[in-house]
């Protein structure tokens, strides 16, 4: 590593969790901390069960890894206190003072108001409590009694451990086509969900980060409303194996094929140095499970080599399945 940032590259959903899993249990990670909110679902494949994180770092598949939420973030407590428990992380998890906190009354609003009914929300309450937030008014965990065993300096434990030289992942939500600033605005979430982004939600500088792993997934989905290039019909997503459902809000996901263009847009938004390209089986139903490169089908290399070229990044990672160590790892 020593520090790496994951950024999701289409419109969330493109199995950054997995890639997480997979890092976290390879490296080793030392420490790994989760930006974003509970409107973004992490799902995490480990010792044959299934974990849709809303809050908890997926590095918490590695037991040495200390986790921390930074103080970008925005948080439900319930969701966080439940999620500790579910993981059994509860000694190793730890949230910056300053990150700030989802009432009851935001996500109401966010049902309610019909501006934010039509662009599809999650229905979580982040957006309102961005706004909150803006406005300077906002609870803050230090002001949450559950929250006093957890608190801590997320920048200042971050920076000292890539000093250190400990190996660090800062891992982004969504994905950015749904990023406040480059995303297909009005139709994005409430933050901007770029790797920049992800460095000031933590507090670490740019100059601190050796690796940008943008990930990509074969085919593309999003949910809620806005466009989609190429977008097929549900029967036809449901044909080909791409038809899926939202991790976070069971909603159906939208699906269109692989898109070059927006690719090549997020690699250079992003400064991407590596691609984790998931859900190769997907495409090509024959790779399913495979974690050797040379034996993939003829047309599933091309593929990935065409994502190369396109975008001038190497496919470094690519995903064949569900299991965190389904994946062809190409940097051994
Ligand atoms: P909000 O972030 O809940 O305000 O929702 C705004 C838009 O972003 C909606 O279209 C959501 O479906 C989408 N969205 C938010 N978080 C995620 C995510 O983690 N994955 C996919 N879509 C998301
Ligand atoms: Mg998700």
């Amino acid at each position: 590593m020593p520090c790496t940032v994951i950024a999701g590259g289409f419109w969330g959903d493109e199995g950054k969790g997995k890639i997480i899993s997979y890092l976290a249990l390879k490296e080793p990670l030392d420490l790994c901390v989760r930006t974003g909110s509970v409107n973004a679902a992490h799902t995490i494949w480990y010792q044959g069960k299934r974990y849709a994180l809303h809050m908890v770092p997926g590095g918490f598949v590695n037991e040495k890894c200390r986790l921390l939420i930074a103080p970008g973030c925005n948080v439900d407590v319930r969701s966080f206190l439940e999620e500790v428990e579910l993981t059994g992380v509860r000694d190793r998890i730890g949230m910056d003072i300053q990150a700030s906190i989802i009432e009851a009354k935001h996500s109401e609003q966010d049902k309610a108001v019909k501006h934010l009914k039509d662009l599809g929300t999650t229905g979580r309450g982040v957006g309102p409590a961005v706004e909150e937030r803006a406005r300077r008014t906002a609870r803050l965990a230090r002001d949450v009694l559950e929250l006093k065993p957890y608190l801590t300096d997320v920048s200042a434990e971050t920076n000292e451990a890539i000093d250190a030289r400990r190996n660090v992942l800062l891992e982004g939500t969504q994905g950015l086509l749904l990023s406040l600033y480059h995303g297909t605005y009005p139709y994005v979430t409430s933050r901007d969900t770029s790797a920049s982004a992800i460095c000031s939600e933590v507090g670490v500088g740019p100059t601190k980060v050796k690796n940008v792993l943008v990930v990509l997934k074969s085919f593309i989905t999003r949910v809620g409303a806005g466009p989609l290039p190429g977008e097929i019909p549900k029967e036809e997503a449901q044909k080909r194996g791409w038809f899926e459902t939202a991790a976070g809000t069971g909603r159906d996901r939208r699906a269109a094929p692989f898109n070059f263009e927006l690719a090549r847009k997020a690699v250079m938004v992003n400064g991407a140095t590596q691609i984790a390209l998931t859900k190769l089986d997907c495409v090509y139903p024959v790779c399913q499970g495979a974690r050797t490169f040379d034996n993939l089908p003829t047309e599933a290399k091309e593929f990935v080599s065409e994502v190369e070229q396109q975008t001038r990044v190497s496919v470094a990672l690519v995903g064949t399945g569900p299991d965190a160590l389904d994946l062809i790892d190409r940097r051994i």
